[in-house]
Protein backbone atom coordinates (compact mmCIF):
# COMPACT_ATOMS: atom_id res chain seq x y z
CA UNK A 1 0.00 0.00 0.00
CA UNK A 2 2.97 2.02 -0.98
CA UNK A 3 2.04 6.48 -0.38
CA UNK A 4 -1.40 5.58 0.46
CA UNK A 5 -2.86 5.03 4.06
CA UNK A 6 -5.05 2.09 4.61
CA UNK A 7 -7.59 4.85 5.92
CA UNK A 8 -7.04 6.62 2.28
CA UNK A 9 -7.54 2.99 0.60
CA UNK A 10 -10.23 1.95 2.67
CA UNK A 11 -12.42 5.10 1.28
CA UNK A 12 -11.19 4.76 -1.95
CA UNK A 13 -12.85 1.57 -2.78
CA UNK A 14 -15.90 2.58 -0.73
CA UNK A 15 -15.30 0.48 2.04
CA UNK A 16 -14.74 3.34 4.56
CA UNK A 17 -17.66 5.86 5.51
CA UNK A 18 -15.83 8.83 3.56
CA UNK A 19 -15.77 11.29 6.95
CA UNK A 20 -15.20 9.39 10.07
CA UNK A 21 -14.16 11.63 13.07
CA UNK A 22 -10.93 10.59 14.75
CA UNK A 23 -13.16 9.49 17.73
CA UNK A 24 -15.18 7.06 15.38
CA UNK A 25 -12.26 6.10 13.57
CA UNK A 26 -12.16 2.47 14.73
CA UNK A 27 -15.87 2.33 13.82
CA UNK A 28 -15.30 4.19 10.63
CA UNK A 29 -15.49 1.08 8.39
CA UNK A 30 -19.09 1.30 6.03
CA UNK A 31 -19.81 -2.28 6.71
CA UNK A 32 -22.77 -1.84 4.43
CA UNK A 33 -20.62 -1.60 1.52
CA UNK A 34 -18.39 -4.59 2.67
CA UNK A 35 -21.94 -6.58 2.58
CA UNK A 36 -22.41 -5.24 -1.01
CA UNK A 37 -19.31 -7.11 -2.15
CA UNK A 38 -21.26 -10.44 -1.57
CA UNK A 39 -23.77 -12.07 -3.34
CA UNK A 40 -25.96 -12.64 -0.37
CA UNK A 41 -29.43 -13.81 -0.26
CA UNK A 42 -30.94 -10.53 0.18
CA UNK A 43 -34.39 -12.05 2.03
CA UNK A 44 -32.39 -14.22 4.54
CA UNK A 45 -30.90 -12.85 8.05
CA UNK A 46 -27.73 -15.53 7.62
CA UNK A 47 -25.86 -15.90 11.04
CA UNK A 48 -24.38 -18.88 9.98
CA UNK A 49 -21.80 -17.39 7.31
CA UNK A 50 -18.86 -19.15 9.13
CA UNK A 51 -20.00 -22.44 7.41
CA UNK A 52 -18.75 -22.33 4.42
CA UNK A 53 -17.47 -18.90 3.02
CA UNK A 54 -19.36 -16.60 0.68
CA UNK A 55 -16.67 -14.89 -1.41
CA UNK A 56 -16.35 -11.20 -1.82
CA UNK A 57 -16.46 -9.58 -5.66
CA UNK A 58 -12.83 -9.65 -5.55
CA UNK A 59 -12.12 -13.50 -4.71
CA UNK A 60 -14.48 -14.50 -7.53
CA UNK A 61 -12.76 -11.96 -9.87
CA UNK A 62 -9.57 -13.63 -8.99
CA UNK A 63 -10.93 -17.15 -9.00
CA UNK A 64 -12.24 -15.62 -12.55
CA UNK A 65 -9.22 -14.62 -13.86
CA UNK A 66 -7.11 -17.46 -12.97
CA UNK A 67 -9.73 -19.81 -14.24
CA UNK A 68 -9.51 -18.05 -17.82
CA UNK A 69 -5.88 -18.15 -18.08
CA UNK A 70 -5.92 -21.80 -16.95
CA UNK A 71 -8.82 -22.44 -19.57
CA UNK A 72 -6.27 -20.65 -22.35
CA UNK A 73 -3.07 -23.27 -21.34
CA UNK A 74 -3.52 -25.66 -18.53
CA UNK A 75 -0.03 -26.38 -18.57
CA UNK A 76 0.87 -22.33 -17.71
CA UNK A 77 0.81 -23.66 -13.59
CA UNK A 78 1.68 -20.38 -11.95
CA UNK A 79 3.57 -21.23 -8.99
CA UNK A 80 5.09 -17.85 -8.67
CA UNK A 81 1.11 -17.24 -7.48
CA UNK A 82 1.60 -20.23 -4.50
CA UNK A 83 4.45 -18.45 -3.66
CA UNK A 84 2.47 -15.22 -3.14
CA UNK A 85 -0.37 -17.32 -1.45
CA UNK A 86 2.25 -18.11 1.23
CA UNK A 87 3.30 -14.70 1.50
CA UNK A 88 0.32 -13.28 1.93
CA UNK A 89 -0.70 -15.92 4.14
CA UNK A 90 2.67 -15.76 6.35
CA UNK A 91 2.32 -11.84 6.42
CA UNK A 92 -1.39 -12.53 7.59
CA UNK A 93 -0.95 -15.00 10.33
CA UNK A 94 2.60 -13.89 11.55
CA UNK A 95 4.92 -16.71 9.98
CA UNK A 96 7.19 -17.40 7.08
CA UNK A 97 6.01 -18.55 3.66
CA UNK A 98 7.74 -21.90 3.98
CA UNK A 99 6.43 -22.97 7.10
CA UNK A 100 2.69 -23.16 5.45
CA UNK A 101 1.73 -25.76 3.24
CA UNK A 102 -1.70 -25.78 1.08
CA UNK A 103 -4.57 -27.72 2.18
CA UNK A 104 -8.14 -28.08 0.96
CA UNK A 105 -9.36 -28.11 4.25
CA UNK A 106 -9.02 -27.99 8.19
CA UNK A 107 -9.84 -31.58 8.29
CA UNK A 108 -7.52 -33.03 5.42
CA UNK A 109 -4.80 -30.34 7.23
CA UNK A 110 -5.04 -31.88 10.61
CA UNK A 111 -5.38 -35.73 8.94
CA UNK A 112 -2.51 -34.86 7.16
CA UNK A 113 -0.63 -33.56 10.75
CA UNK A 114 -1.74 -36.36 13.01
CA UNK A 115 -0.79 -39.02 9.97
CA UNK A 116 2.54 -37.29 9.46
CA UNK A 117 3.47 -37.21 12.93
CA UNK A 118 6.49 -39.69 13.90
CA UNK A 119 4.35 -41.69 16.84
CA UNK A 120 5.29 -44.59 18.16
CA UNK A 121 2.59 -46.90 19.76
CA UNK A 122 3.72 -46.35 23.27
CA UNK A 123 2.51 -42.73 22.89
CA UNK A 124 -0.69 -40.83 22.81
CA UNK A 125 -2.78 -38.31 21.43
CA UNK A 126 -4.42 -36.23 23.87
CA UNK A 127 -7.45 -33.96 22.70
CA UNK A 128 -10.41 -32.52 24.33
CA UNK A 129 -13.78 -33.45 24.67
CA UNK A 130 -14.56 -30.26 22.75
CA UNK A 131 -12.48 -30.69 19.69
CA UNK A 132 -14.75 -31.32 16.05
CA UNK A 133 -15.65 -34.76 15.35
CA UNK A 134 -13.42 -34.80 12.10
CA UNK A 135 -10.88 -33.64 14.87
CA UNK A 136 -10.83 -36.32 17.03
CA UNK A 137 -11.15 -38.65 13.81
CA UNK A 138 -8.13 -37.64 12.16
CA UNK A 139 -6.08 -38.25 15.08
CA UNK A 140 -7.61 -41.57 16.21
CA UNK A 141 -7.13 -42.92 12.50
CA UNK A 142 -3.27 -41.84 12.59
CA UNK A 143 -3.52 -43.51 16.36
CA UNK A 144 -4.80 -46.46 15.00
CA UNK A 145 -2.34 -46.99 12.43
CA UNK A 146 0.76 -47.69 15.01
CA UNK A 147 -1.22 -48.76 17.57
CA UNK A 148 -1.18 -45.42 19.57
CA UNK A 149 -3.99 -44.08 22.04
CA UNK A 150 -5.86 -41.64 21.89
CA UNK A 151 -7.08 -39.83 24.93
CA UNK A 152 -10.10 -36.89 25.70
CA UNK A 153 -9.52 -34.76 28.44
CA UNK A 154 -11.89 -32.30 30.03
CA UNK A 155 -10.18 -29.08 30.13
CA UNK A 156 -13.57 -26.89 32.21
CA UNK A 157 -16.26 -27.61 33.79
CA UNK A 158 -18.94 -25.12 32.26
CA UNK A 159 -18.24 -23.15 29.31
CA UNK A 160 -19.98 -20.05 30.01
CA UNK A 161 -17.55 -19.24 33.14
CA UNK A 162 -14.23 -21.28 31.84
CA UNK A 163 -11.26 -19.02 32.92
CA UNK A 164 -7.96 -19.45 31.38
CA UNK A 165 -6.24 -21.01 35.08
CA UNK A 166 -8.93 -23.31 34.84
CA UNK A 167 -7.77 -24.41 31.15
CA UNK A 168 -4.33 -24.36 31.84
CA UNK A 169 -4.02 -26.06 35.08
CA UNK A 170 -6.19 -29.03 33.94
CA UNK A 171 -4.16 -29.80 31.30
CA UNK A 172 -1.17 -29.18 33.11
CA UNK A 173 -2.58 -32.68 35.23
CA UNK A 174 -3.40 -34.35 31.69
CA UNK A 175 -0.08 -34.85 30.31
CA UNK A 176 2.23 -37.54 30.62
CA UNK A 177 5.46 -38.46 29.11
CA UNK A 178 3.92 -40.29 26.71
CA UNK A 179 1.56 -37.41 25.15
CA UNK A 180 2.70 -36.62 21.90
CA UNK A 181 0.44 -34.04 20.93
CA UNK A 182 -1.93 -31.80 22.51
CA UNK A 183 -5.22 -30.81 20.24
CA UNK A 184 -7.06 -28.22 21.35
CA UNK A 185 -9.38 -25.46 19.33
CA UNK A 186 -8.98 -22.01 19.28
CA UNK A 187 -12.51 -21.36 18.80
CA UNK A 188 -14.60 -24.08 19.80
CA UNK A 189 -17.85 -24.62 17.01
CA UNK A 190 -19.25 -26.68 20.24
CA UNK A 191 -19.64 -24.15 22.67
CA UNK A 192 -18.05 -20.62 21.57
CA UNK A 193 -15.16 -20.87 23.91
CA UNK A 194 -12.13 -19.07 22.73
CA UNK A 195 -9.22 -21.66 24.44
CA UNK A 196 -6.42 -19.47 25.73
CA UNK A 197 -3.78 -21.21 23.10
CA UNK A 198 -0.65 -19.41 25.05
CA UNK A 199 -1.62 -20.63 28.32
CA UNK A 200 -1.89 -23.95 26.79
CA UNK A 201 1.53 -23.12 25.22
CA UNK A 202 3.26 -22.30 28.14
CA UNK A 203 2.19 -25.64 29.69
CA UNK A 204 3.25 -27.42 26.52
CA UNK A 205 6.58 -26.16 26.64
CA UNK A 206 6.98 -26.96 30.42
CA UNK A 207 5.98 -30.28 30.05
CA UNK A 208 8.91 -30.85 27.46
CA UNK A 209 11.41 -29.69 29.41
CA UNK A 210 14.31 -32.42 29.21
CA UNK A 211 12.28 -34.62 26.32
CA UNK A 212 14.29 -35.54 23.41
CA UNK A 213 12.57 -34.54 19.70
CA UNK A 214 11.04 -37.96 19.26
CA UNK A 215 9.39 -37.39 22.42
CA UNK A 216 8.54 -33.97 22.26
CA UNK A 217 4.91 -33.16 23.06
CA UNK A 218 3.64 -31.02 19.92
CA UNK A 219 0.51 -28.60 20.61
CA UNK A 220 -1.90 -28.53 17.22
CA UNK A 221 -3.92 -26.30 17.08
CA UNK A 222 -7.55 -26.42 14.79
CA UNK A 223 -7.56 -22.87 14.27
CA UNK A 224 -10.22 -22.52 11.16
CA UNK A 225 -13.09 -20.42 13.67
CA UNK A 226 -10.25 -18.32 14.98
CA UNK A 227 -8.46 -17.12 11.64
CA UNK A 228 -10.03 -13.91 10.64
CA UNK A 229 -12.10 -13.87 13.46
CA UNK A 230 -9.63 -13.09 16.27
CA UNK A 231 -7.26 -10.24 16.13
CA UNK A 232 -3.72 -12.33 16.85
CA UNK A 233 -0.98 -13.49 14.80
CA UNK A 234 -1.90 -17.38 14.70
CA UNK A 235 1.66 -18.50 14.12
CA UNK A 236 2.71 -16.62 17.11
CA UNK A 237 0.87 -17.83 19.78
CA UNK A 238 2.86 -20.31 20.68
CA UNK A 239 1.65 -23.60 19.32
CA UNK A 240 3.55 -26.12 17.05
CA UNK A 241 0.93 -26.54 14.57
CA UNK A 242 -1.74 -23.99 13.57
CA UNK A 243 -4.16 -26.06 10.96
CA UNK A 244 -7.31 -23.71 9.52
CA UNK A 245 -9.49 -23.77 6.43
CA UNK A 246 -9.26 -20.38 4.63
CA UNK A 247 -13.01 -20.73 3.20
CA UNK A 248 -14.70 -19.83 6.53
CA UNK A 249 -14.03 -16.33 8.64
CA UNK A 250 -11.57 -15.32 5.91
CA UNK A 251 -14.04 -15.57 3.31
CA UNK A 252 -11.71 -17.50 0.77
CA UNK A 253 -12.36 -19.78 -2.11
CA UNK A 254 -14.17 -23.07 -0.66
CA UNK A 255 -11.82 -25.87 -0.97
CA UNK A 256 -8.73 -24.09 0.35
CA UNK A 257 -6.72 -24.42 3.79
CA UNK A 258 -3.67 -24.21 5.02
CA UNK A 259 -1.11 -26.30 7.69
CA UNK A 260 1.33 -23.96 9.35
CA UNK A 261 4.18 -25.80 11.31
CA UNK A 262 7.00 -24.47 13.72
CA UNK A 263 10.35 -24.65 12.03
CA UNK A 264 11.46 -26.10 14.68
CA UNK A 265 9.21 -29.30 14.74
CA UNK A 266 9.18 -29.67 11.34
CA UNK A 267 11.20 -32.52 10.56
CA UNK A 268 8.48 -34.54 13.24
CA UNK A 269 6.18 -34.53 10.54
CA UNK A 270 6.71 -36.31 7.41
CA UNK A 271 4.83 -35.89 4.28
CA UNK A 272 1.38 -38.57 4.00
CA UNK A 273 1.03 -38.01 0.52
CA UNK A 274 2.92 -37.31 -2.48
CA UNK A 275 3.15 -33.20 -3.22
CA UNK A 276 3.50 -30.91 -6.15
CA UNK A 277 5.18 -28.35 -4.08
CA UNK A 278 8.66 -28.42 -3.07
CA UNK A 279 9.05 -24.67 -1.84
CA UNK A 280 10.07 -25.93 1.43
CA UNK A 281 9.85 -29.22 4.10
CA UNK A 282 6.56 -28.00 5.49
CA UNK A 283 5.44 -26.82 1.85
CA UNK A 284 5.83 -30.62 1.04
CA UNK A 285 2.60 -31.53 3.63
CA UNK A 286 0.56 -30.21 1.09
CA UNK A 287 -1.23 -33.17 -0.87
CA UNK A 288 0.16 -33.01 -4.46
CA UNK A 289 -2.08 -33.78 -7.61
CA UNK A 290 -3.54 -31.43 -10.00
CA UNK A 291 -5.65 -29.16 -8.01
CA UNK A 292 -8.63 -26.60 -8.36
CA UNK A 293 -5.23 -23.93 -8.63
CA UNK A 294 -8.11 -21.24 -9.27
CA UNK A 295 -9.15 -21.71 -6.01
CA UNK A 296 -5.64 -21.82 -4.83
CA UNK A 297 -4.57 -18.91 -5.92
CA UNK A 298 -7.19 -16.79 -5.26
CA UNK A 299 -7.00 -17.16 -1.32
CA UNK A 300 -4.08 -14.36 -1.84
CA UNK A 301 -7.58 -11.91 -3.06
CA UNK A 302 -8.92 -13.19 0.31
CA UNK A 303 -6.51 -12.19 2.65
CA UNK A 304 -6.02 -8.91 1.36
CA UNK A 305 -9.53 -7.90 1.43
CA UNK A 306 -9.14 -8.74 5.00
CA UNK A 307 -5.66 -6.85 5.35
CA UNK A 308 -7.60 -4.08 3.62
CA UNK A 309 -10.43 -3.68 6.51
CA UNK A 310 -7.85 -4.31 9.07
CA UNK A 311 -7.76 -7.50 11.26
CA UNK A 312 -8.55 -5.81 14.32
CA UNK A 313 -11.25 -3.74 12.66
CA UNK A 314 -12.75 -6.67 12.01
CA UNK A 315 -12.04 -9.16 14.97
CA UNK A 316 -13.84 -5.93 16.85
CA UNK A 317 -16.69 -5.79 14.73
CA UNK A 318 -17.31 -9.79 14.97
CA UNK A 319 -17.23 -9.17 19.03
CA UNK A 320 -19.38 -6.04 18.71
CA UNK A 321 -22.26 -8.34 17.41
CA UNK A 322 -21.45 -11.16 19.34
CA UNK A 323 -21.72 -9.21 22.21
CA UNK A 324 -25.01 -7.56 21.39
CA UNK A 325 -26.57 -10.91 20.49
CA UNK A 326 -25.33 -12.07 24.29
CA UNK A 327 -26.42 -9.33 26.12
CA UNK A 328 -29.78 -9.41 24.35
CA UNK A 329 -30.09 -13.07 25.32
CA UNK A 330 -28.86 -12.54 28.88
CA UNK A 331 -32.40 -10.27 28.79
CA UNK A 332 -34.51 -13.32 27.74
CA UNK A 333 -36.12 -15.05 30.37
CA UNK A 334 -34.36 -18.96 31.00
CA UNK A 335 -32.16 -18.75 28.22
CA UNK A 336 -28.85 -20.07 28.74
CA UNK A 337 -26.27 -18.83 27.46
CA UNK A 338 -23.10 -21.63 26.90
CA UNK A 339 -20.53 -19.21 25.73
CA UNK A 340 -18.23 -16.69 27.88
CA UNK A 341 -19.34 -13.12 27.90
CA UNK A 342 -15.93 -12.57 28.47
CA UNK A 343 -14.57 -11.48 24.78
CA UNK A 344 -11.09 -12.57 25.88
CA UNK A 345 -12.61 -16.14 26.14
CA UNK A 346 -15.24 -15.86 23.26
CA UNK A 347 -14.88 -14.97 19.36
CA UNK A 348 -17.75 -14.83 16.88
CA UNK A 349 -19.96 -17.94 17.92
CA UNK A 350 -22.36 -17.92 20.51
CA UNK A 351 -23.99 -20.90 21.64
CA UNK A 352 -27.22 -21.01 23.92
CA UNK A 353 -30.18 -22.66 25.15
CA UNK A 354 -33.84 -21.64 24.83
CA UNK A 355 -35.95 -23.43 27.56
CA UNK A 356 -38.04 -26.42 26.70
CA UNK A 357 -36.73 -26.36 22.89
CA UNK A 358 -33.94 -28.57 21.22
CA UNK A 359 -31.42 -26.61 19.29
CA UNK A 360 -33.19 -28.40 15.97
CA UNK A 361 -36.15 -26.80 17.16
CA UNK A 362 -35.03 -23.52 17.50
CA UNK A 363 -33.22 -23.84 14.19
CA UNK A 364 -36.16 -24.77 12.44
CA UNK A 365 -38.79 -21.57 13.51
CA UNK A 366 -35.87 -18.63 13.00
CA UNK A 367 -36.04 -20.36 9.84
CA UNK A 368 -39.75 -19.98 9.01
CA UNK A 369 -38.61 -16.27 9.99
CA UNK A 370 -36.22 -16.38 7.04
CA UNK A 371 -33.57 -16.75 9.93
CA UNK A 372 -30.92 -18.97 8.90
CA UNK A 373 -28.72 -20.38 12.13
CA UNK A 374 -26.81 -23.23 13.33
CA UNK A 375 -26.97 -25.61 15.67
CA UNK A 376 -23.23 -27.37 16.99
CA UNK A 377 -23.12 -30.66 16.09
CA UNK A 378 -22.03 -32.22 19.34
CA UNK A 379 -23.13 -34.34 22.00
CA UNK A 380 -25.20 -31.27 22.91
CA UNK A 381 -26.93 -29.55 19.63
CA UNK A 382 -26.81 -26.17 21.44
CA UNK A 383 -28.37 -23.25 19.20
CA UNK A 384 -25.66 -21.40 17.30
CA UNK A 385 -25.12 -18.42 16.02
CA UNK A 386 -22.17 -16.69 14.39
CA UNK A 387 -21.17 -13.21 14.36
CA UNK A 388 -20.02 -12.26 10.61
CA UNK A 389 -19.04 -8.38 9.74
CA UNK A 390 -21.56 -9.13 6.68
CA UNK A 391 -24.20 -8.90 9.71
CA UNK A 392 -25.34 -6.29 10.90
CA UNK A 393 -26.73 -5.17 14.53
CA UNK A 394 -30.32 -5.04 12.97
CA UNK A 395 -30.28 -8.70 12.17
CA UNK A 396 -28.98 -8.88 15.43
CA UNK A 397 -32.09 -7.54 17.06
CA UNK A 398 -34.33 -8.64 14.48
CA UNK A 399 -33.03 -12.67 15.56
CA UNK A 400 -33.22 -11.55 19.83
CA UNK A 401 -37.19 -10.60 18.86
CA UNK A 402 -37.61 -13.38 17.16
CA UNK A 403 -36.10 -15.98 19.94
CA UNK A 404 -38.44 -14.17 22.47
CA UNK A 405 -41.13 -14.44 20.76
CA UNK A 406 -40.69 -18.73 20.73
C1 LIG B 1 -13.91 -26.55 14.89
C2 LIG B 1 -14.02 -27.09 13.50
N1 LIG B 1 -12.97 -27.73 12.97
C3 LIG B 1 -13.00 -28.24 11.74
C4 LIG B 1 -14.13 -28.13 10.95
C5 LIG B 1 -14.10 -28.67 9.56
O1 LIG B 1 -13.62 -27.68 8.72
P1 LIG B 1 -13.25 -27.94 7.22
O2 LIG B 1 -14.54 -27.95 6.46
O3 LIG B 1 -12.38 -26.79 6.82
O4 LIG B 1 -12.57 -29.24 7.13
C6 LIG B 1 -15.25 -27.49 11.46
C7 LIG B 1 -16.46 -27.37 10.62
O5 LIG B 1 -17.10 -26.37 10.56
C8 LIG B 1 -15.20 -26.96 12.77
O6 LIG B 1 -16.26 -26.35 13.30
Amino acid sequence: MKGMDRRDFLVGTGLLAVTPTAASAAQGTDWGAVRREFRLDPTLINLGLFYLASNPREVRSAVETFKRKLDANSHDLMPDQAQEVAVALGQYVGGAPDDIAFVPNTTIGLSIVYGGLRLRRDQELLLTDQDHAWHRQAAQLAADRVGAKVRIGTLYANSASVTEDEVASRLRNSITPQTRAVGITWVQSSTGVRMPVRACAQVVAEANKGRSPEDRCLLVVDGVHGLAAVDDDAARLGADVFVAGTHKWLFGPRGTGMVWVNPQVSNQIVPLLPSLSDRSETALLGPGGFHAFEQYYAVRAAVEFHQRLGRSRVAARITELATRFKDGLAEIPGVVIHTPRDPRMSAGMVCFDVPGQPGPEVVGRLKEKRIQITTAAYRIPYARIGTAILNTPAEIDRTLKEIRSL
